[in-house]
């Protein structure tokens, strides 16, 4: 959240009561299904940053799906744990349905005979230790880990005023191929090769 600020409390209109407990639900269920995926840098002893990378988006829904988080998420929602209201909610399922067009939209990118495309789901560096190379050591870490996947592929979405994480991931190889957008505004969709060589 501190990573984040206002763009996660977007979706609760300013108030952050029951957000963490979201993320909580959401982080675990990913940390349970990709371990190997979430990467944390220590800073002075506290948590200086995270990524989190995905090998493959369907194996995650499928987990969160098949284990019955989804089902959790919706029932602690539907008690007012996490005090998000509908709308919200609807936003957050018209954004994830517009990355998923994005998605299919990018395989005239991707030549899949050579593997499918990983996810650079989320990364965040804390604000008292930006600029010190721990965001580009994160997504150089994360990267290595999915190279040894069957990914072929890695894509991510960044916001185009994004200037620091455009530029990290650009250092990073990534390129802009299209763009997709949310209740929030335009998204910059960026791909990179695993196995090195062009994209296609
Ligand atoms: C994006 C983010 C993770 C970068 O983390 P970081 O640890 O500060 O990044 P690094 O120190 O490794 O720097 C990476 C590159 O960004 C550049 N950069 C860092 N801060 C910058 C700034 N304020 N303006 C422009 N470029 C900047 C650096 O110059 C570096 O490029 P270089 O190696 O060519 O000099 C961090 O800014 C952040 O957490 N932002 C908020 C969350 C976010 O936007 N996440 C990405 C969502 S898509």
């Amino acid at each position: 959240m501190e990573g984040f600020g206002q763009s996660v409390l977007h979706y609760v209109g300013g108030a952050s009561s029951g957000i963490e407990r979201a993320l909580h639900d959401i982080f675990a269920a990913i940390l349970e299904h990709q371990p190997q995926g979430m990467l944390v840098a220590e800073a002075e002893g506290c948590i200086g940053g995270y990524v989190i990378a995905i090998p493959s988006m369907p194996y995650l829904w499928w987990h969160v799906i098949s284990r019955g988080h989804l089902w959790q998420w919706a029932k602690r929602w539907l008690q007012g744990d996490y005090g998000i209201e509908l709308g919200a909610v609807l936003s957050l399922a018209q954004n994830k349905a517009g990355f998923a067009l994005s998605q299919i939209r990018l395989a005239r990118h991707t030549n899949k005979a050579r593997g499918h495309t990983a996810q650079i789901l989320s990364i965040a560096v804390h604000p008292s230790y930006r600029g010190q190379g721990i965001g580009h050591a994160l997504l150089h870490k994360a990267l290595g880990y999915l190279a040894t996947t069957s990914a072929a592929f890695v894509k991510l979405e960044v916001r185009p005023d994004n200037l620091p994480a455009r530029r990290l991931y650009e250092d990073l190889g990534f390129i802009a191929v299209s763009r997709t957008c949310d209740s929030q505004g335009p998204w910059i969709v960026m791909l990179k090769s695993l196995r090195g060589g062009p994209l296609t």
